[in-house]
C-alpha cells in the first residue's frame, strides 16, 4: 500500500493592498505572503475501493464535499479517470478559518500528494491551474519560496528571491469571520491611498526588521473592525506590547506581530498567553 506524508504550512500576509472590485466580484490585491513554520500534517493512503475519504479529529473540519481537500481528491478522480481512491488523514495544528489559509494550504498539498500517488504527471503550471480553481490562496502553496507577490485574486505568484526569516507571536482570538462578509464590507474609497509594496520589499530584503515593522499593511482591517469591533480592541492591546508591528493577516480574525528576536518573542509570547488561548511563536519557513 502506498502513503505519502507531506507538511502542510500556513501564510501570514505581510502586506495586503485591496486594489479594487473586478468583474467577476472578487477583489483585485497586491499582497505579499509569508510561509510559515505552523504547519500541518497530511498524509495519503492508497485505496482500492475507489472512495474518498477524509480523516480528521478537529471539530470544524468538514470530512466531504465542503472540504476543499476532498474538492481537490474528486476533481482529479473525474478529470483523469481513476478508479483507486485515497484516504487523506489531516493532521490539524493551523487554526481554522483564521486568516492564516491552512484549507488552502491542504488543498496544494493534496494537489502535490495525488499527483505523485495516482502518478497523474501534472506539472507546476497545470498544478497552478487547478489550484486557481480550487481558491485564491491555493496557488502560493505550489511554490517553493518564503515569500511571494500575489497579484489578481492573489492567486498570481511571483516568488521573491529574498532569504529574510522573520520571527512573530500570533494571536488567534476566538471569532469566526466569513471571508466573503469581510470583502464585503469593504469601502473601496478607503484603500485608494499610496503603495509600499516596493519599499516593503527592499526592506525585507535588506532584513530591516523595524522598517519591516513600520510598513505592514492590511487594507482588511476597515471592515474586520467593522464587523467585530472587538478584534480592534485586541489588536491594540498587542500594539501596546514591544513588537515593531502589528498586523491581521488575511481577512482574520488572526493578529500577528514582527518581532526583532526569539527572545523578545519569548516574552510577548508569554504576556499575550495569560489574556488568550491561542498564542504561537512562528517563523518563517
Ligand atoms: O477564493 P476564495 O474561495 O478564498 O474566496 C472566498 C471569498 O472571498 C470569495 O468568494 C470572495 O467573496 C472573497 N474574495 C474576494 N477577492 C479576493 C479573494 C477573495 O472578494 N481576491
Amino acid at each position: 500500500m502506498k502513503i505519502i506524508k507531506l507538511k502542510s504550512p500556513a501564510k501570514l500576509n505581510l502586506y495586503l493592498k485591496v486594489v479594487g472590485k473586478r468583474h467577476d466580484g472578487f477583489h483585485e490585491l497586491k499582497t505579499i505572503f509569508e510561509r510559515i513554520d505552523l504547519a500541518d500534517t497530511l498524509r495519503f493512503t492508497e485505496m482500492v475501493n475507489g472512495k474518498i475519504n477524509i480523516q480528521c479529529i478537529h471539530p470544524q473540519v468538514p470530512l466531504g464535499p465542503k472540504n476543499l481537500v476532498y474538492k481537490v481528491a474528486d476533481l482529479l478522480r473525474r478529470d483523469f479517470g481513476i478508479s483507486q481512491g485515497v484516504t487523506i488523514q489531516i493532521d490539524k495544528n493551523i487554526p481554522v478559518a483564521a486568516g492564516l489559509a491552512g484549507g488552502s494550504s491542504n488543498a496544494a498539498i493534496t494537489l502535490m500528494g495525488l499527483n505523485q500517488l495516482w502518478r497523474l504527471g501534472l506539472g507546476q503550471k497545470e498544478l497552478v491551474e487547478y489550484a486557481k480553481k480550487i481558491g485564491s490562496d491555493v496557488p502560493f502553496f505550489l511554490y517553493d519560496c518564503s515569500w511571494a507577490l500575489g497579484t489578481g485574486r492573489g492567486d498570481i505568484i511571483s516568488p521573491m528571491k529574498i532569504e529574510t526569516k522573520l520571527w512573530h507571536v500570533l494571536v488567534v482570538p476566538k471569532m469566526r469571520m466569513l471571508t466573503p462578509k469581510v470583502y464585503g464590507a469593504m469601502n473601496l474609497k478607503l484603500t485608494k491611498f499610496g503603495d509600499d509594496v516596493n519599499i516593503l520589499t527592499r526592506y525585507l530584503g535588506q532584513n530591516d526588521v523595524v522598517k519591516i515593522g513600520s510598513l505592514l499593511r492590511n487594507d482588511l482591517e476597515g471592515p474586520i473592525s467593522f464587523l467585530k469591533p472587538s478584534l480592534l480592541k485586541i489588536k491594540r492591546k498587542i500594539e501596546a506590547l514591544n513588537a515593531v508591528g502589528t498586523a491581521f493577516s488575511g481577512s482574520g480574525p488572526s493578529i500577528f506581530s514582527v518581532i526583532e528576536s526569539r527572545k523578545a518573542a519569548v516574552e510577548i509570547y508569554k504576556q499575550l498567553k495569560r489574556q488568550y488561548r491561542q498564542v504561537f511563536i512562528v517563523k518563517t519557513l
